[in-house]
């Protein structure tokens, strides 16, 4: 991960813990290097959004009604797909890249959430999005399971996991 001194302090450690309190250790630790992601995730041509994007964004369903982007960090992705049409919601763990994301897309629609209590209805999403995310979270069964509870019926979901590592 990019070195960066994490300038988040008590502050957000704090609100994470009213926010997120009884998360696991990953969420935890996400949180704590959320500065740190945001170094990372805006730096171009960083890391494999950069040189694989296209061909994601060539794989994700095309826009419907809503789009779930799970695990949205810093916002990157919900900006992409937002320019590209979709209607996005993203939603993270970290209160940190949340208002990061917030900061950069005032239009946008995001929200501090845990993958495994998402704040929405059943079936309200076309596409749920989690791009670089599932190979990250405490519970990946019970993060999909909620990914698929907020998709409707016959909806999409594109949930890669694209690192030089090959996680
Ligand atoms: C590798 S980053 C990817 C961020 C973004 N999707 C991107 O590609 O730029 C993984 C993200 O998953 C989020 N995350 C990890 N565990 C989570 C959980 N249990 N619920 C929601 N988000 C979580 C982290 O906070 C982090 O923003």
């Amino acid at each position: 991960m990019a070195t960066r001194r994490d300038t988040t302090g008590a502050a957000a450690r704090s609100a994470y813990a009213g926010v997120v309190a009884g998360t696991g250790r990953l969420s935890r630790a996400w949180e704590e290097q959320a500065r740190n992601w945001i170094a990372w995730a805006r730096r171009p041509g960083f890391d494999s959004w950069w040189h694989l994007r296209e061909r994601f964004l060539a794989l994700v369903p095309p826009p419907g009604a809503a789009t779930l982007d799970l695990g949205c960090g810093e916002g990157r992705i919900s900006r992409e797909l937002r320019a590209r049409g979709h209607r996005v919601h993203g939603v993270d763990a970290s209160p940190t890249l949340v208002s990061a994301a917030r900061d950069a897309d005032h239009g946008g629609a995001y929200a501090v959430a845990e993958g495994t209590a998402l704040p929405f209805a059943d079936g309200v999403f076309d596409v749920v999005v989690s791009h670089n995310v599932l190979m990250d979270v405490d519970d990946l069964t019970g993060t999909v399971a909620e990914a698929a509870r907020v998709l409707r019926p016959g909806g999409r979901s594109a949930s890669p996991s694209l690192t030089r590592w090959r996680t």
